[in-house]
């Protein structure tokens, strides 16, 4: 900053003349600072940072780009030193803003698990954009965008979601048996993690229906029902988010909602000759220098690229399904969506969904 403060006298002068108010025909040198709405004054010169979007929800595996912008009103002719420095407050637990990154000039710095994925996008003047890729598992949360000038800084905040899917999962050994700690594996094994309410309702709003109730991260048993229905609850209940509440973490036993907001890699439906058993499918996705796909990553891929195969195949958790985007005859139900047979013996043959991580 030892560059702005000459800048900042020189500034003085030059717009003493026009913009600022005398008090007794002396310039009196306040810095108004206007509390967090994103700009301050000093000299008569204001500085505006903002964000047009509050929330950005990206997809895990992507690159994302949080906005930020400050300009100086009136226009500066002369370029400022301007430090821009973005911090984070991740989303899972409270704890103290962390810092990302700090950028001076062309100089600039990242810190902890950023170092290396973080960059300005700096695409006109005054843009202090934070790009993040790739995005990872952790880096939902608060951002915010601070810019310093001389001794002075405003900051806006840019809130961090993953767009993700949510799928319905329950236990090889049926219905209604998991406990808490057994949903959040389960969840886990599949590419996945239990799902938020706020997760969960967004899914019920896109249409998700779903007559069993499971975990949620926290705590709570419940089922999305759109259609009001007697075998789910009774068809006098409006249609919504249905809770059974707090339940006993290790005595109740649901089913899970899992949450998945990756695409790190590609899920395909391996072409093979033959149908293939359990064992078989396993072995032909390695010799494909791949993985059988978890039930997560079959989602995301239906979701997020559009996966659209109708054939049925074994995926890693001993379940055999195909994702339909385009719903058609002889493909499943008329709407689109991941079709499930469910657990089958290991020696009944289909095809095969394996995951390659690019
Ligand atoms: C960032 O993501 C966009 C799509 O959202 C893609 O077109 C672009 O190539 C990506 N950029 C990098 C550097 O990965
Ligand atoms: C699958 O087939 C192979 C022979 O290709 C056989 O060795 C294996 O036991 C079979 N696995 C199952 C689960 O039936």
């Amino acid at each position: 900053m030892r560059i702005a403060r000459p800048l900042l006298v020189l500034l003085h002068v030059v717009l003493e003349t026009r913009a600022l108010r005398y008090s007794n025909g002396y310039y009196y040198q306040t810095i108004e600072n206007s509390k967090g709405n994103g700009e301050i004054y000093f000299n008569g010169v204001r500085l505006h940072v903002e964000s047009p979007q509050m929330s950005v929800s990206a997809i895990q595996g992507s690159n994302v780009t949080l906005p930020c912008h400050y300009r100086y009103e009136p226009e500066l002719s002369a370029p400022r030193r301007t430090r821009v420095k973005w911090f984070w407050q991740p989303a899972t637990g409270e704890g103290r803003e962390k810092d990302v990154m700090v950028a001076l000039g062309s100089r600039h710095r990242s810190y902890g698990g950023f170092r290396g994925r973080v960059r300005l996008r700096r695409s006109v003047p005054g843009d202090a954009s934070l790009v993040i890729n790739p995005l990872q598992v952790d880096d939902t949360g608060r951002y915010r965008c601070e810019i310093i000038d001389g001794l002075e800084d405003e900051s806006v905040t840019v809130e961090l979601e993953f767009r993700g899917v949510v799928f319905p999962y329950y236990s090889p050994r049926g219905r209604y048996q998991l406990t808490y700690q057994e949903a959040k594996e389960a969840c886990e094994q599949q590419g996945a993690c239990l799902a938020t309410f706020q997760q969960l309702f967004a899914a019920y709003e896109e249409g998700l229906d779903w007559c069993n109730a499971g975990w949620l991260a926290d705590g709570t048993a419940q089922y999305p029902v759109s259609v009001p229905r007697e075998a789910c609850g009774g068809k006098e209940l409006a249609p919504g988010v249905r809770s059974y509440g707090l339940r006993h973490k290790t005595l109740d036993q649901f089913d899970a909602f899992c949450f998945t907001s990756s695409i790190r890699g590609e899920v395909y439906f391996l072409e093979h000759p033959l149908k293939l058993n359990f064992t078989e499918a396993v072995e032909v996705c390695m010799q494909d220098g791949a993985h059988i796909a978890k039930v997560g990553e079959l989602y995301a891929a239906w979701k997020f690229v559009g996966l659209d195969q109708c054939n049925a195949g074994w995926l890693a958790d001993g379940s055999v399904r195909y994702p339909i985007t385009r719903p058609r005859p002889n493909c499943g139900p008329p709407d689109p969506g991941v079709r499930s047979f469910g657990f089958l013996p290991h020696h009944l043959k289909y095809g095969v969904y394996c995951h390659k991580v690019r």
